[in-house]
């Protein structure tokens, strides 16, 4: 993908990863549409973009977790700004714990971490099928390929959401359509650091610090940006993950093992 003259749509882009990737699509020459919930920040984060590059970011204000959202800031983004060549679903919300997770928190994170990308590539697609064009990317985690101890909602979300970005690749890869999928470890962000409502819980929060680095979102903005410009599928900026996930593969058991040790290590039990 080449980012110069395209139109990159960030959702969750109100700080964090999302903003993060905002800005270095924007550096890398693409016009923006930064999107976010009411109240998240993102008409700051465009005013900083435009003030480097007049009409350069756009914003539509959306709650992803229901369809009818989606579909708005489909439409208006394309209003906005002509067209999406590149759509990142990068909005997402780390809720519950165990067994005892509300309804509420399972539903949410299943509307926010899987159905807001599939309502989405609803309303992105005819028009890219058409065109034989189109990038969607998402941000999963590397507990949608690993597991995320201490979130059930979280783990089996995020399983989900790397689901939805393969089934998409195998379904329009031949149709001209690119999908990635981005899975970080633990990244420095009011997610991680619970200071948010909808924050990780403080145990699952230590396991990802335990787990390995911590990286900036900028950090993870430039890993982004070259896997897109190379149209890689699994974007890791944490390379560990990539083989985790062998290990995974080749050697469940032992996966499985080191995981409840990990477990054990932060919760005692
Ligand atoms: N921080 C980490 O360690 C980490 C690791 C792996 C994956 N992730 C994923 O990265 C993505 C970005 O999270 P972050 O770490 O930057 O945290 P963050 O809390 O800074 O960003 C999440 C963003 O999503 C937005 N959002 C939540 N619900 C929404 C809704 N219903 N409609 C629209 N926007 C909504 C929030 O307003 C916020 O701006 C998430 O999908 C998260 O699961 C984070």
């Amino acid at each position: 993908m080449k980012f110069a003259g395209s139109v990159a749509l960030v959702t969750g882009a109100g700080g964090g990863i999302g903003s993060a990737l905002g800005e270095r699509f924007h550096d890398a020459g693409a016009t923006v549409v930064l999107s976010d919930r009411a109240g998240a920040g993102v008409e700051a984060v465009a005013e900083r973009l435009n003030a480097r590059r007049p009409g350069s970011a756009h914003v539509v204000i959306a709650d992803v977790a229901h369809e009818e959202q989606n579909a708005r800031l489909v439409s208006e983004a394309r209003q906005l700004a002509g067209r999406i060549d590149l759509f990142f679903a990068n909005a997402g919300v780390g809720l519950g714990t165990d067994l005892g997770s509300s309804e509420t928190d399972w539903s949410t994170s299943f509307d926010v971490n899987v159905h807001s990308h599939r309502w989405a590539a609803k309303y992105l697609m005819p028009e890219w099928l058409a065109a034989g064009q189109g990038y969607f990317a998402s941000t999963a985690s590397a507990a949608g390929v690993l597991a995320q101890i201490g979130s059930a909602p979280y783990s089996v979300t995020k399983h989900a959401a790397v689901a939805f970005a393969e089934w998409l690749s195998i379904t329009y890869g031949s149709r001209g359509i690119k999908v990635s999928c981005l899975c970080p470890q633990g990244v420095n962000t009011a997610m991680l650091r619970g200071g948010d409502r909808q924050g990780i819980d403080a145990n699952a929060g230590n396991v990802v610090r335990v787990a390995g680095a911590v990286l900036e979102p900028a950090q993870v903005a430039d890993v982004v940006h070259d896997a897109l410009v190379e149209e890689r599928f699994f974007i890791f900026p944490h390379s560990e993950v990539g083989d985790y996930v062998k290990i995974k593969a080749t050697e469940h058991e032992r996966w499985l093992g080191g995981m409840r040790k990990l477990q054990r290590r932060v919760f005692g039990v």
